[in-house]
């Protein structure tokens, strides 16, 4: 069974991606193995913390190594990515032996899938942004399809989420496409 890691790039409690990871996970089912990556504990990124690998950045590294996919929920913030998202993918681009560029980061090569929720524009930006520093450190986007929720006004007003039949399509047809990229 494939594993399908989850990274939800909000911290907060009643978060929307998390709501919309969770409908994510719902639809695939018994697809595929879905877990959720907790990264409280991996501290900001620091070049006098990489060595010796901290046991939080390690464990973060295996997390993704085992996983043969990872898909990102994430909100837009300011038209760019969330900062501790960055960071995670800051220390997932980072060699693990200082200087050694030559072993593939976990990073390289991971099979990437892309959605969120937030304004008018559905988060297009920040999963724009997202595409190309993915990119850059050698990770494999599955640049289409891809889930943008551009939020309701009951879901402003209320802190509730109800996806319409089309972000529900939108988010089946993700699923069905990131089964197949990750076989
Ligand atoms: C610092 C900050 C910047 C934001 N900038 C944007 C933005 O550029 N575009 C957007 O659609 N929403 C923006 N928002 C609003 C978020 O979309 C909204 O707070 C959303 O609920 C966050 O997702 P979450 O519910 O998963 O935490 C911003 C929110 C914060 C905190």
């Amino acid at each position: 069974m494939k594993i399908i890691l989850f990274i939800v790039g909000s911290l907060r409690k009643e978060s929307f991606n998390r709501q919309l990871a969770a409908e994510a996970e719902r639809i695939i089912g018994a697809r595929a193995i879905v877990s959720y990556l907790d990264y409280n504990e991996v501290p900001f990124i620091n070049q006098d913390l990489e060595q010796p690998e901290l046991e939080a950045v390690a464990r973060l590294r295996q997390t993704v190594a085992e996983a043969d996919g990872v898909w990102i929920f994430t909100p837009e913030y300011n038209i760019s990515y969330p900062g501790h998202l960055k960071n995670l993918l800051d220390w997932l681009s980072r060699p693990v032996v200082p200087g050694d560029y030559a072993t593939p980061t976990v990073i390289n090569g991971k099979k990437v899938a892309l959605a969120g929720a937030g304004g008018k524009m559905a988060t297009g930006k920040c999963r724009e942004k997202l595409g190309e520093l993915l990119t850059f450190i050698k990770a494999d986007v599955m640049t289409e399809p891809q889930t943008g929720v551009a939020l309701n006004a009951e879901a402003w007003t209320e802190g509730r989420m109800i996806l319409t039949d089309d972000q529900l399509a939108s988010l089946s047809r993700q699923a069905d496409a990131f089964l197949d990229y990750i076989q």
